[in-house]
């Protein structure tokens, strides 16, 4: 079982990574009280796993809470919901939440932990390809608001992460889609090798063969794991695990979340990205291509949706978290595993990416 660590000095914590993790109760072993454990889930999960892990760890007698599933419902009213059921329960500062779900789960559990009195810990057990190789790592939590997509947050590290790559196995084939949008994005930032190895195995990825899928997500948490040790807050590198996120957050906020998955909009924000790239002479237009022909293989989109204008897609981008003194700036490829965040482009070509005029 591959086991990592986000190296954080007394936040430090361990990623479990392999099938059949959610009965091992015993790598959450001294985390721990009885009567202070709330799972936190949603509806389409609590039905499948919220029994098996309640069983694991019944020496704790934990209380369950069950969510609306989905990106409409990350948001201050759920937020809300989870905050009167924890009073109504009586959790005190000693309990600890684990959030069992997608990355809107864990968002949501996350962001409540980091606020409940004031801080509480929380763990979390990822249940979605995007959640296991992105979202349950490096403590990154929030809701998203109407004006903008996780516009309110915090950071704030679980005590452990658990993924049960078991639990991959019900997921829709849209879902597994979407993560591999988060890994192919790790390799275009930090590793290309691991790009060339994504281009010879989306087959597998897409048909959840057990190793391959390890592997994939072993190596997407080490790259993020590595970036997190290093620069925990985002005052530098860990932008980069933004890349085609300004493009893709403004194209979830403009469709009203939940019509594009969160990893549609990423994959369709990171050929955008290598767009801008090939006008900025970053990248090969026979790069961009393999790009392109590697989403569109993990059942990506490349282009953002049709009835979206570059004017509303611009709007939205000018609200994006890496906004420096009102000006924008962009993760890019520099070629095939390397990126860098830069505000030096020309507008124009900015306008010409996003109304999708030939280079
Ligand atoms: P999600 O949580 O909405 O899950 C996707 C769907 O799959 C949901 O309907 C869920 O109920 C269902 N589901 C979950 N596990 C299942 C399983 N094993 N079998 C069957 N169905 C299952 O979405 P997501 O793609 O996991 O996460 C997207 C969210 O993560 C976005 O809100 C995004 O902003 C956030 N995110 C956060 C970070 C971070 O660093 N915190 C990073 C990336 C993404
Ligand atoms: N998903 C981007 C980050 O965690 O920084």
């Amino acid at each position: 079982m591959p086991t990592l660590t986000v190296q954080l000095g007394t936040r430090s914590y361990s990623i479990h990574i392999g099938a059949g993790l959610l009965a091992r109760a015993e790598l959450l072993e001294g985390q721990l009280q009885k009567d202070a454990v709330c799972i936190i889930t949603d509806d389409n999960v609590a039905p499948l796993y919220l029994h098996k892990l309640s069983q694991a760890l019944a020496a704790f007698a934990p209380r369950s809470l069950v969510l609306p599933h989905g990106e409409p419902h990350k948001n201050w009213r759920t937020l809300d919901f989870i905050f009167r059921f924890l009073l109504k329960n009586s959790f005190g500062r000693d309990a600890t939440l684990i959030a069992l779900g997608g990355g809107v789960v864990g968002d949501l559990t996350g962001f409540a932990a980091a606020c409940y009195q004031r801080g509480i810990s929380h763990i979390q057990i990822p249940t979605t390809l995007l959640a296991q190789v992105d979202s349950s790592v490096g403590g990154k939590t929030a809701i998203n608001h109407r004006h903008g997509k996780n516009m309110i947050g915090a950071f704030h590290q679980p005590l452990a992460v658990i993924a049960d790559t078991a639990t991959l196995t019900t997921l829709p084939p849209r879902e597994v889609s979407a993560g591999l949008a988060e890994i192919i994005k790790c390799g275009l930032i930090s590793d290309e090798d691991f790009f060339l190895w994504l281009e010879t195995h989306v087959q597998e990825l897409l048909a959840l063969d057990p190793e391959t899928c390890v592997h994939a997500i072993t190596r997407a948490c080490e790259i993020k794991v590595a970036i997190v040790s290093e620069d925990e807050r985002e005052q530098g590198r860990r932008a980069l695990l933004n890349l085609g996120h300004t493009f893709g957050h403004a194209i979830e906020s403009a469709l009203g979340y939940g019509e594009w998955l969160h990893g549609e909009a990423v994959a369709a924000g990171i050929a955008m990205a290598a767009d801008m790239a090939v006008r900025m002479d970053w990248l090969k237009a026979a790069e961009y291509r393999r790009i392109c022909r590697l989403l569109e293989r993990a059942g990506l989109p490349c282009k953002p949706p049709a009835s979206l204008t570059p004017m509303r897609i611009l709007e939205h981008m000018r609200r994006d978290k890496k906004v420096r003194s009102g000006r924008l700036r962009l993760v890019l490829p520099k070629g095939i595993g390397q990126a860098v965040v830069s505000d030096d482009f020309d507008v124009k070509m900015l306008g010409d990416t996003l109304a999708g005029r030939p280079v």
